[in-house]
């Protein structure tokens, strides 16, 4: 057998942390001692060369890895990535920028070794954990909300839902591996949904220390896919996190829709004109808030975005051809308004199946 063979792979998500890894492998090193590891860097294609930095790591050290990817983001996806690529039998994820307590690890560890648990999530809240240093009040508040409402789709009560600092059992995360939902931030809490209260939990208090250099991606869009999150796994994972935001930018569409419908007129179209114009403008619309938020993990740039949106409207073309088809067809023996709902219904669902194979080219999930 070959000599190296980690018994923990340390999970590590990177945006432009270049500064932070070299710091971070030291502090493992101190730490892991007499517990074979490996620490692999998942780096989105950081501006800041964060994987040339872990690469350069990497040639010096056989413990470091990195995978660099390209044309992705997202620090759930990156995760499961690197969670992937290994097949140490623990898998510990944490953050690069030194926040989380690297030195409860080997606790961690002990208690997966030992089997008093198969998931173990370093906690900024039970007793002796802090999160005082790391936070600011308003987010802490906006944590411990989130983490009420995360109890929920748990289905127990766990005091950090939360965390990007845990450590798990291979099996475990292979298992729910193809569940997980890449385009999040909290890919702890979707671990937990995925096993349905099922795996066994233990905790392990550490302090949150401050963030050591550059800043947090944590922002409005990591909110709307933990909300999306929530949602998706309200509905026991039938419905997808993209479908719903699709639907919700559908339905701003029809706002706009109307405002433009009611300029077009004001500046002198006639309805007809005014109705083509507006529904142009929603189409546009839609397609460029989807871009941006439904689809920010592939976003369309430049002339990509041109063959993207000319791709869009025909996509819509074809959908509201089958929305008024379905209608006119139920409106034959049903009420006028069942008729209506189910052609918007087939035609919003056209609209999404077709556009995320055809505009943004990818499976849905
Ligand atoms: N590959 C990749 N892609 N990494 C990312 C991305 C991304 O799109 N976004 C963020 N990261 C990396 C960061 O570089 C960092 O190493 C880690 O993920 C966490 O990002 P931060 O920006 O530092 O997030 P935070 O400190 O606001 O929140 C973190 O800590 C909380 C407390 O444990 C996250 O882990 C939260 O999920 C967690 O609740
Ligand atoms: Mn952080």
């Amino acid at each position: 057998m070959h000599s190296f063979s980690p018994t923990v792979s340390v999970v590590v998500p990177t945006f432009n942390e270049s500064q932070n890894l070299p710091r971070l492998v030291d502090l493992l090193d101190r730490t892991m001692t007499g517990i074979p590891w490996e620490v692999v860097f998942v780096d989105d294609d950081s501006p800041d060369g964060t994987w040339k930095v872990a690469k350069q790591l990497a040639r010096d050290d056989t413990r470091v890895r990195c995978i660099r990817r390209v044309g992705r983001r997202g620090l759930a996806g990156a995760c499961i990535e690197g969670a992937l690529s290994s097949a140490a039998p623990y898998v510990a994820v944490m953050d690069a920028d030194l926040q989380h307590d690297e030195t409860i690890l080997p606790a961690m560890v002990a208690k997966l070794r030992d089997d008093e648990a198969e998931i173990v999530i370093g906690s900024r809240f039970v007793r002796d954990g802090s999160s005082e240093d790391g936070f600011s009040a308003r987010r802490a508040l906006a944590s411990r909300f989130a983490a009420r409402l995360a109890t929920i789709i748990i289905g127990r009560q766990v005091s950090d839902p939360m965390s990007g600092f845990f450590a798990l059992k291979r099996e475990v995360f292979e298992a729910v591996a193809p569940r997980l939902v890449p385009s999040g931030f909290k890919i702890l809490l979707d671990i937990l949904a995925s096993t349905r209260g099922q795996a066994r939990i233990a905790e392990v208090a550490y302090r949150f220390r401050s963030r050591q250099q550059g800043r947090s991606k944590f922002d409005a869009r990591a909110i709307l896919d933990f909300l999306g999150l929530l949602l998706h796994r309200m509905t026991g994972g039938t419905v997808s996190v993209r479908f719903l935001f699709f639907m919700i930018v559908g339905t701003t569409g029809i706002a706009i829709h109307l405002l433009a419908l009611r300029a077009g007129m004001l500046a002198g179209f006639g309805f007809d004109t005014a109705q083509s114009l507006a529904t142009v403008a929603a189409m546009t619309s839609n397609f460029l808030v989807n871009n941006q938020l439904t689809y920010s993990d592939m976003k369309l740039r430049g002339m990509a975005a041109l063959a993207g949106l000319l791709k869009f409207y025909v996509v819509c073309g074809v959908g509201a051809l089958a929305n008024i088809g379905v209608a006119s067809w139920l409106f034959v023996s049903n009420d006028w308004w069942i008729a209506g709902i189910a052609g918007v219904i087939v035609g919003a669902t056209f609209n999404y199946t077709m556009s995320s194979i055809v505009v943004w080219r990818q499976q849905q999930n």
